[in-house]
């Protein structure tokens, strides 16, 4: 095994035009022509996807290579003269437009895509004033799939949708029916609805696919563009909300690069609407932190926010609480005493590039769709080998995972033991390393957590002749009693064998909070609770003592599981007060929340940028340009790593804490735009084992939680384990500081 990290890049010269361009042997002429500021006509081409090839617009003159060639596919060779314009290619560019308009119905009037379509642009671009040709025309129904509708008489077959819905999300859903003149779009998997097929229609060049929410509410030179970063997930993508009339119409992203979750696109309904400012409330809130001795908050503050919450500690001795930060924060340093970094090696990129990755301790597609995605390049772009290892298969991966391996449900200790055994056999390691892992039970462990030495042999085998490894790792490690021991094995995969890991933050801002602030482990006297229910509450979800805005209300940054701080913007209105304001009281000093951008923490590799420096943009290669990346700092290593204590079985009913795909937090669940069924969802298995029928209302307690759900048999799921949503749990977050499989007593009350 070894890392693609050395690999070092040939540097090749061609002429464009004229102007003689320096690239890298590998990249296409039209990649190069656009980081040289040359423009090639494209229809087809999507920079973050293969090349599609289908529309022959990118067609150019190659000096001394007989007729026109792609440019988006043919890689240049060194010394290469390339002509991308003359009379000849431009006449052919348009009877490629003309043919596109055969019986196009120029509806451009009533068209969703009017003012921002390719096909409107081009049309004009190539003086097309006619449509020249026609074509009988069979009849094509609009189609609704959910959360789009596909005009299959305005479809121009580019195949972007497919592409995205192949390489990029991985649902799979669109294919190409072909047929000749009569060729379409199919959804294959209508019965799935994926919300994911969002990310398809916001590729698409013309009004063929369009968001079904927002079909004929607005035209698209009537909205206001407001650049921002997704507050939901952790990924830290860019979002753009567009306004009109004051109230968000839709969510978009520079999709030609990056692609969202369905949170983000359609969770945007978030905002802590009609809000003024309420004196008294305000001067209960003072009085509440004047006696509290402890500030409880969840993942939904700004980084801002948290140095704000940082401060007060410092000046006031708060304990600062919040679960799930609090526990990744020690994840990480006991991660860091191994490799000797800050933080975890590897990024959303280092994901998409990887041969070869391993997931564990997290059911990814719903924890982090992002990362699923990137997952789903690796494997469509490298065919990446992907082992998924969890107690639950998960059959939304079924297309990428080569080999699931299952475990025990608490036995995650024992089986990065096992893994960490197999994977650093040949590998040269210090002596106290190599001791503990000779020391292991190996046979105890493979019988304890069910995991055969075979297939972790086999999943060993399969790295062999591969390069470029990632290892992702989720929140199931994190709140184990371990959790402390199996970050320190895990590490030593980063440290001696060469894989990018990316331990997945909790969602919203846990990666910033987890940095920023100095978090205390258990809560002491009364409490002021920031989105999370406390003595006095402050909240923006509009229920708690105190009113806050939501994230699409204020301004400040978030850090991402990237590392990546980008900035949040104000969207909508809010009238009320804000944590400075009641900091400021306490005796803190800013005018405004940003002034604290630059006092990140630099010893936690922020930088001191204001934050009206900071950018937001991707260049015309799809370089990011948002924000910055955390400087890489170093820490004190201390190899440290104890026996592998004895696990605890979970048998009987077993209940996992999993949201459903589109949650994440209370925050989301205020949107209501997104599904709020929060059902208990367990297989037939499990329904047979533990006596439930479909649509028993059940109660049952985890860690003094008490729940009440309807029981839904998913034919998805296989196993004992049922899935446990938790974010319709309000302001409760006492559930996230534990671990996430929980052996529970169910009583049914109702059916
Ligand atoms: S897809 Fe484009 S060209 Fe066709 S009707 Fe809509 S706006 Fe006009
Ligand atoms: S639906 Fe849109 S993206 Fe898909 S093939 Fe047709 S025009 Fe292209
Ligand atoms: S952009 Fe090259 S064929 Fe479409």
């Amino acid at each position: 095994m070894s890392s693609t990290r050395n690999t070092e890049p040939k540097a090749i010269n061609v002429t464009i035009d004229g102007k003689s361009c320096s690239a890298i042997f590998g990249q296409t002429i039209l990649e190069i022509a656009r980081e040289n500021d040359i423009y090639i006509p494209t229809m087809c081409y999507l920079t973050k996807t293969l090349p599609i090839a289908s529309c022959r617009m990118c067609i150019v003159d190659v000096e001394g290579v007989d007729g026109a060639i792609l440019s988006c596919q043919e890689k240049a060779t060194d010394g290469a003269v390339i002509n991308t314009n003359n009379d000849e290619l431009f006449k052919e560019r348009q009877n490629i437009m003309k043919l596109y308009n055969v019986n196009h119905p120029l509806e451009c009037g009533v068209c969703d895509k009017s003012g921002e379509c390719d096909l409107q642009n081009k049309t004009m671009e190539f003086a097309v004033s006619k449509q020249s040709f026609t074509a009988k025309e069979p009849a094509r129904p609009v189609q609704n799939w959910g959360v789009i509708s596909y005009d299959p008489a305005l479809c121009i077959m580019c195949e972007k949708c497919v592409r995205v819905s192949t390489e990029i999300t991985g649902d799979e859903a669109l294919k190409v029916k072909f047929g000749g003149y009569n060729s379409t779009i199919e959804n294959v998997k209508q019965d799935a609805n994926y919300k994911t097929l969002g990310e398809a229609a916001a590729v698409c060049p013309v009004g063929a696919l369009v968001d079904s929410r927002f079909k004929y509410t607005a035209n698209a030179w009537e909205l206001t563009q407001i650049p921002s970063t997704c507050p939901h997930c952790g990924a830290g993508h860019d979002v753009i909300y567009e306004m009109k009339n004051g109230e968000i119409y839709r969510v978009s992203n520079t999709a030609e690069f990056s692609t969202m979750c369905s949170a983000s696109r359609y969770g945007f309904d978030i905002a802590n609407k009609n809000v003024k400012k309420d004196e008294t409330a305000f001067k209960s809130a003072l009085k509440a932190f004047e006696s509290a001795k402890t500030i409880l908050f969840s993942n939904e503050i700004s980084n801002e926010e948290a140095l704000i919450l940082q401060k007060l500690k410092e000046t006031k001795g708060y304990k600062l609480v919040s679960h799930e930060a609090r526990a990744f924060q020690k994840f990480m340093a006991s991660y860091g005493s191994i490799t000797g970094k800050l933080l975890y090696s590897g990024s959303l990129e280092t994901l998409s590039q990887s041969k070869a990755v391993i997931v564990m301790g997290t059911r990814v597609n719903d924890d982090a769709p992002l990362v699923k995605y990137h997952i789903n390049m690796a494997s469509k772009w490298h065919r990446a080998r992907v082992a998924y290892m969890h107690p639950i298969e998960d059959s939304e991966l079924k297309n990428i995972v080569t080999q699931f391996i299952k475990y025990e449900a608490g036995s995650e200790e024992g089986v990065v033991a096992l893994l960490a055994d197999t994977l650093l056999k040949d590998i040269e390691l210090p002596e106290n390393v190599r001791a503990v892992l000779n020391d292991l039970d190996i046979g105890n462990l493979s019988a304890e957590s069910n995991v055969g030495e075979e297939e972790l042999e086999a999943l060993r085998k399969s790295l062999l002749k591969k390069s470029g490894f990632s290892l992702v790792v989720g929140s199931d490690l994190y709140a184990h009693p371990r959790a402390e021991n199996i970050a320190k094995i895990l590490a030593l995969l980063e440290q001696y064998a060469g894989f990018n890991v990316i331990c997945v933050p909790p969602a919203g801002n846990g990666m910033g909070i987890s940095q920023i602030c100095d978090l205390d482990d258990t809560i002491e006297g009364s409490t002021v609770g920031y989105n999370v229910k406390g003595d006095f509450t402050l909240s923006a979800l509009g229920d708690g003592d105190l009113d806050m805005p939501s994230f699409t209300q204020q301004e400040g940054t978030l850090t991402s599981m990237s590392k990546r701080v980008t900035t949040m913007n104000v969207v909508l209105e809010y009238g009320g007060y804000v944590l400075n304001d009641l900091a400021n009281e306490l005796g803190l000093k800013a005018d405004y929340t940003i002034q604290y951008t630059k006092y990140l923490p630099k010893a936690k590799g922020f930088k001191a940028v204001e934050f009206d420096d900071l950018t937001d943009y991707f260049d015309a290669k799809g370089n990011e340009h948002r924000g910055y990346v955390l400087d890489e700092l170093d820490v004190a290593t201390a190899i440290s790593i104890e026996d592998v204590a004895e696990m605890n079985a979970f048998d009987g009913t077993v209940i996992y804490n999993c949201n459903p795909q589109e949650h994440f937090s209370a925050l989301t669940a205020k949107s209501e735009n997104l599904t709020k069924d929060a059902f208990l969802l367990g297989s037939q298995q499990f329904a047979t084992a533990a006596k439930l029928t479909d649509g028993d209302t059940i109660c049952y307690t985890i860690n003094s939680v008490k729940f009440k759900r309807v029981f839904k048999i998913d034919t998805s799921l296989k196993g004992t384990i049922a899935l446990n949503p938790t974010f319709d749990m309000g302001l409760s977050t006492a559930l996230l500081s534990s671990y996430r499989f929980s052996k529970v007593d169910l009583e049914r009350v109702g059916s």
